[in-house]
């Protein structure tokens, strides 16, 4: 029989422990909720009523249910208050010092059978344990943010915990509704390990000017899936809380490059922009607290029109290429309504093209998302040739050729012979330097990458990718163009990976060399990305998805430009795509795909 928890306490109503007490009320246990003085005291009681009357005006909480729930919540200053309860969590600041002191008091205070646990991100459980009499009985449990919402919980048992104290734990997670994993303690554990890389690489990029914080967040929100941008993540985390757990992660974690904290970081967290709970972090808030974000001196300005801000006018666009990428993107822009010359390498690869287009726009009818009308329309817009003159008179060309520099270099060398002075020239790669391409031709100036998603007609995102050489009006129109495709442009520079795949890649080559370590499973890591972190997939499947091969050649791309030694491929990767498992497209992968 599993441990009854009637009664437990939570140390700290921060960020994290607002919103663990909520849980444990949520679900019937009576909570003892500590904080050091009354102002803090103050602010957490106002945080969980906050968040409860949220849950009631959203229609997920009755009244009466939140009345009880709040009724059950004891706030108490000092940790005294916590001499019977069955369980305590700890969510005090992520410094070591404080939190073994909090438990050596814990130990004294709480009756000897108590669990004590920590919601430590990075520390050591270990270490924290050591300061009590009953290491045995310490545990990390490990809530996401925001507790209430989100299902992981990672269980953290040292080699000390028993085996009894982690049972009782997990049967308890079950009663929240939370879903756990059970693993060992090493610095960030499952999901933080994995996420903490990522993030502070795109601090990086916001800090280094590679692209804009609105432009950062929305490339992975739109071109990943993911719930929120790394840098409003940065902020609801708290930059102080992401501060620590870098560089505890740095120093415990065999001190990764890619974990010492960025420099803005510690420059924010002195100035007081600690992100939603002070007002101010990235972004800035309404005020303290609030999830809701108000415009600032780095919000961009919408112009009352593309062509004010000094963006080419394009009606007519060539497209060039025969691939899954250009078909899509033929299809993207004669939907957008402008007049598309395709340019194949002859008739019959023409009249593939146009039986896929036809066929995604068929689809579009039978759904219910386009008019015969306008699917005709679409068709109608579209002039097939198998020769480049035809590009004397388009405004843009967007090339989909195949992802080999001497290929595009030609290409380009030849646009630039046969295309009117003012055309913009656009490149899909999602690997090769655009410089080098843009430098094939006499206009680099009018040279830029266009990095579209695939499916094209469905991806929301558009990479515009900007060289040492397009000029500003090149990039506006880029954008402006993106703008009336119905997609979202974000302006980059011309670097590896550009931004999305320079912040996924070394996040699913690092899940890779977690399991290559037998750290945890495929199961458990895909779990904890998608229930702790909301992603859409978990690694393992993404990287099926993908292909491991392409995966691969990606992570090396990287490797070899920034030359960071934590993205040196993992060894496992390099093994599966040897083996000739490279993901669903090969029955294998990560899982076998052929069984159902
Ligand atoms: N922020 C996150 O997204 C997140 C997610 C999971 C886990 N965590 C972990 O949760 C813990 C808390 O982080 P947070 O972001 O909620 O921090 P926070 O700064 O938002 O809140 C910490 C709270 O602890 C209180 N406190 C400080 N000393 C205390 C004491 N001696 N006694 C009682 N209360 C005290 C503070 O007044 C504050 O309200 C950290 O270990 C962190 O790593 C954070």
């Amino acid at each position: 029989m599993a441990r009854e928890f009637t009664s437990v306490g939570v140390v700290g109503l921060g960020t994290m422990g607002a919103g663990i007490v909520e849980v444990f009320a949520r679900n019937g246990i009576d909570v003892v909720a500590v904080e050091i003085s009354a102002a803090a005291l103050e602010r957490g009681r106002v945080t969980l009523t906050g968040s409860t009357d949220r849950a009631v005006a959203k229609g997920k909480l009755a009244e009466a249910d939140r009345d009880a729930l709040l009724s059950r919540v004891n706030f108490q200053v000092g940790l005294d208050a916590l001499h019977s309860v069955d369980l305590v969590i700890e969510a005090v600041p992520e410094h070591l010092d404080l939190k073994q002191r909090i438990f050596a008091e814990l130990d004294r205070v709480c009756k000897p059978e108590a669990i004590l646990a920590t919601n430590t991100s990075s520390l050591s459980v270990t270490e924290i344990s050591v300061a009590t009499t009953r290491p045995n009985q310490v545990i990390g449990i490990h809530f996401f943010n925001p507790a209430p919402v989100m299902k992981l919980v990672e269980v953290v048992r040292t080699v000390v915990t028993s085996a009894e104290v982690v049972a009782d734990v997990e049967a308890l997670c079950e009663r929240l509704g939370k879903v756990d994993v059970t693993i060992n303690d090493r610095a960030g554990f499952i999901a933080n390990a994995l996420l903490f890389g990522y993030l502070n690489h795109a601090v990086s990029m916001f800090e280094s000017r590679y692209a804009t914080r609105e432009d950062i967040d929305a490339a992975m929100k739109l071109g990943c899936g993911l719930p929120m941008g790394p840098l409003a993540l940065m902020d609801l985390i708290g930059l102080d809380t992401a501060y620590e757990i870098l560089d505890t992660m740095y120093r415990r974690g065999g001190r990764d490059r890619r974990h010492a904290p960025v420099p803005l970081i510690k420059q924010m967290v002195t100035a007081g922009l600690l992100g939603r709970k002070s007002g101010r972090g990235f972004y800035t808030y309404e005020r303290a607290g609030s999830p809701v974000v108000v415009p600032d001196e780095q919000t961009p300005v919408a112009s009352e029109s593309a062509l004010a801000d000094g963006a080419r006018g394009i009606a007519k666009v060539g497209v060039v290429g025969s691939g899954t990428m250009a078909t899509g993107i033929i299809e993207v822009f004669a939907k957008a309504g402008y007049e598309v010359v395709s340019v194949t390498r002859g008739a019959e690869k023409s009249a593939k093209v146009f039986e896929s287009v036809k066929t995604s726009l068929n689809k579009g009818v039978v759904r219910g998302k386009l008019s015969e009308a306008d699917r005709d329309a679409a068709l109608g817009r579209i002039n097939w040739s198998a020769t480049l003159e035809h590009l004397a008179d388009v405004d843009l060309v967007v090339e989909a050729v195949v992802e080999e520099l001497s290929v595009k270099k030609a290409l380009f060398a030849s646009l630039d012979e046969i295309c009117k002075p003012g055309v913009v020239l656009a490149t899909t790669t999602s690997s090769l330097p655009v410089i080098d391409v843009a430098m094939a031709t006499q206009r680099p100036a009018d040279v830029v990458g266009l990095h579209f998603f695939n499916p094209a007609p469905i991806m929301p995102l558009i990479e515009v990718v900007q060289t040492i050489r397009t000029s500003a009006e090149t990039t506006t129109t880029a954008k402006a163009v993106c703008a009336t495709l119905g997609k979202t442009g974000v302006v980059c520079g011309d670097r590896s990976g550009f931004i999305v795949n320079a912040l996924l890649f070394p996040y699913l080559n690092d899940a890779v060399k977690m399991l290559e370590a037998s750290y945890s499973t495929a199961d458990d890591i895909d779990y904890a990305m998608k229930l702790g972190c909301g992603y859409p997939m978990g690694p393992f499947e993404l990287l099926d998805v993908v292909g491991l091969d392409v995966s691969l050649a990606i992570q090396r791309e990287l490797y070899l430009e920034l030359r960071e030694p934590g993205f040196a491929p993992a060894p496992l990767l390099e093994h599966l795509v040897t083996a000739g498992y490279l993901g669903r497209k090969s029955g294998r992968g990560f899982r076998d795909h052929t069984r159902r």
